[in-house]
């Protein structure tokens, strides 16, 4: 072992202090694998008074991430504050600028600024490694940039936020309301006080930004992300899908269609039968299908200290061993623009869930709207007194009615649901939950 890798280290919250942990843990390992020595050699934070429950003696304090970036007595700069503007993307860029290695694990920097930041890694000739970024432990970006990288891939599909799954785990299997469950999940720490980011589906969005980029070799493309996310999910949806044979996930979806990519986060339809419906609490799960391998699963902890800082440690010992990579797989230069596939396009089965007004005839007329469309229809589940909204506005009941619909243009259904909706025979707007068979 002829040499020693300095690092430095800014933010020592969950992640950073575990990657502090591991290193001290499994040093001899570490040190084996890396083919050197690898020493913090400075660290910056918030606030310096704070005590952490490591010893920070003899590692030198910065007190700005911006000036740590740029220090003399560090090789790899490791950016584990997060947020994607602000004091995180102007230290990593200092950092790349001023030729020093990156690891991060900020999903949020890479889904918005991923491709500048990877030009200017390669303009320098270093490695911007972030591995931790998406899917905690789960090595997904080194499958993708490496291991599958000779495959033609044709869709990723992954369970990509704890919290997100945590809630749906539990709805399903106790019974209860979401905003019931989050609750519990926030008084737990699941789920943080402001839970807009990970239940609005834009944590996941962040990952598959990054992972559709890997599988397609297309620019990073953030914004045209279809977004949804879980709050309108309910115990009766739930209870619908599992009679049919269904469970219902967040899922970050990028397949490859004919007019372009499609790629959507929103609650799906999970055949029970699917290794993802296995995937409960706050685990997280990726499928990834190329010409050659065939179908893969990846699956493990999402977050956490533990998981996320074996991604990092990861990430540093492969700049160790001299193997700095096209942050993107490829030259960002030669990354295709991304080719948005609409969403309308989009074909495939579909969940429906309506509140009927209980009168003659208008079940007969929801389907003749669905006719009108050529939609066909897999089965239908009708139910007295929808127990969700019990009697409506004109004192007469409601039915529940859910229906499964067979592969369809998303384009069909939202004209056939617009239609019923304008009809009146509904006491509320439908419900559509998209069933995914790619896994
Ligand atoms: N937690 C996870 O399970 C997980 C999983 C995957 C990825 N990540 C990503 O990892 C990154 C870090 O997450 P985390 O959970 O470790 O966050 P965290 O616990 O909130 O820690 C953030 C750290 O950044 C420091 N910090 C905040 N503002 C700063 C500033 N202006 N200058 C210098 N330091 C500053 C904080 O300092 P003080 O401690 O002094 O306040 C703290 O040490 C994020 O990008 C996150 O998305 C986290």
């Amino acid at each position: 072992m002829t040499h020693r890798l300095k690092l430095g280290i800014a933010g020592l919250g969950t992640v950073g202090v575990g990657v502090w942990k591991l290193l001290n843990e499994n040093r001899e390992r570490i040190f084996a694998n890396a083919g050197c020595e690898l020493e913090i050699t400075a660290v910056c934070a918030r606030n310096a008074d704070i005590d952490r429950g490591i010893d920070l003696k003899g590692v030198r304090w910065v007190d700005n991430a911006v000036e740590l970036a740029s220090s003399d007595d560090i090789d790899i700069f490791v950016e584990l504050i997060g947020g994607e503007e602000g004091i995180a993307r102007e230290a990593v860029e200092t950092a790349l600028a001023h030729g020093k290695h990156v690891v991060t694990a900020n999903k949020a920097l890479l889904a918005h600024h991923g491709n500048e930041l990877a030009a200017i890694a390669e303009k320098h000739n270093v490695a911007l490694n972030y591995e931790a970024a998406v899917a905690g432990a789960i090595p997904i970006v080194k499958s993708l940039r490496e291991g599958l990288a000779g495959n033609n891939v044709s869709s990723v599909v992954g369970i990509l936020n704890g919290t997100c799954n945590y809630i749906l785990t539990k709805m399903a299997s106790e019974g209860r309301e979401f905003a019931d469950v989050l609750s519990d999940a926030q008084k737990m720490g699941y789920a943080e006080a402001d839970p807009t980011f990970d239940i609005g589906g834009h944590d996941t969005a962040h990952k598959l930004a990054i992972l559709t980029c890997l599988a397609f070799g297309s620019r990073i493309d953030f914004n045209s992300i279809y977004l949804e996310g879980i709050e309108a999910i309910t115990q009766a949806d739930l209870k619908a899908v599992h009679e049919l044979g269904y469970c219902i996930k967040l899922l970050g979806v990028a397949i490859r269609t004919d007019s372009g990519i499609e790629q959507r986060v929103h609650p799906s339809l999970v055949p029970l039968t699917s290794p993802l419906a296995a995937i409960d609490g706050a685990f997280n799960a990726v499928a990834v299908e190329g010409n050659y391998s065939g179908k893969i699963i990846l699956q493990g902890a999402g977050a956490g200290q533990k998981p996320t800082a074996s991604a990092v440690i990861a990430d540093i010992i492969d700049i160790a061993r001299v193997n700095a990579l096209y942050p993107l797989g490829r030259e960002v230069a030669k990354l295709a623009p991304y080719q948005r596939a609409r969403m309308r396009a989009h074909e495939g089965g579909y969940y429906v869930g309506l509140a009927v007004h209980d009168r003659p005839g208008a079940v007969a007329a929801i389907a003749k709207r669905f006719g009108e469309q050529e939609i066909s229809l897999e089965s239908i589940i009708q139910r007295g007194t929808d127990t969700q909204s019990g009697e409506d506005a004109e004192g007469g009941g409601q039915q529940s009615v859910v229906l499964i619909i067979h592969e369809t243009a998303e384009a069909a259904l939202r004209e056939a649901l617009a239609s019923i909706e304008a009809d009146g025979h509904i006491a509320d707007r439908p419900r559509m939950i998209r069933i995914e068979k790619t896994i």
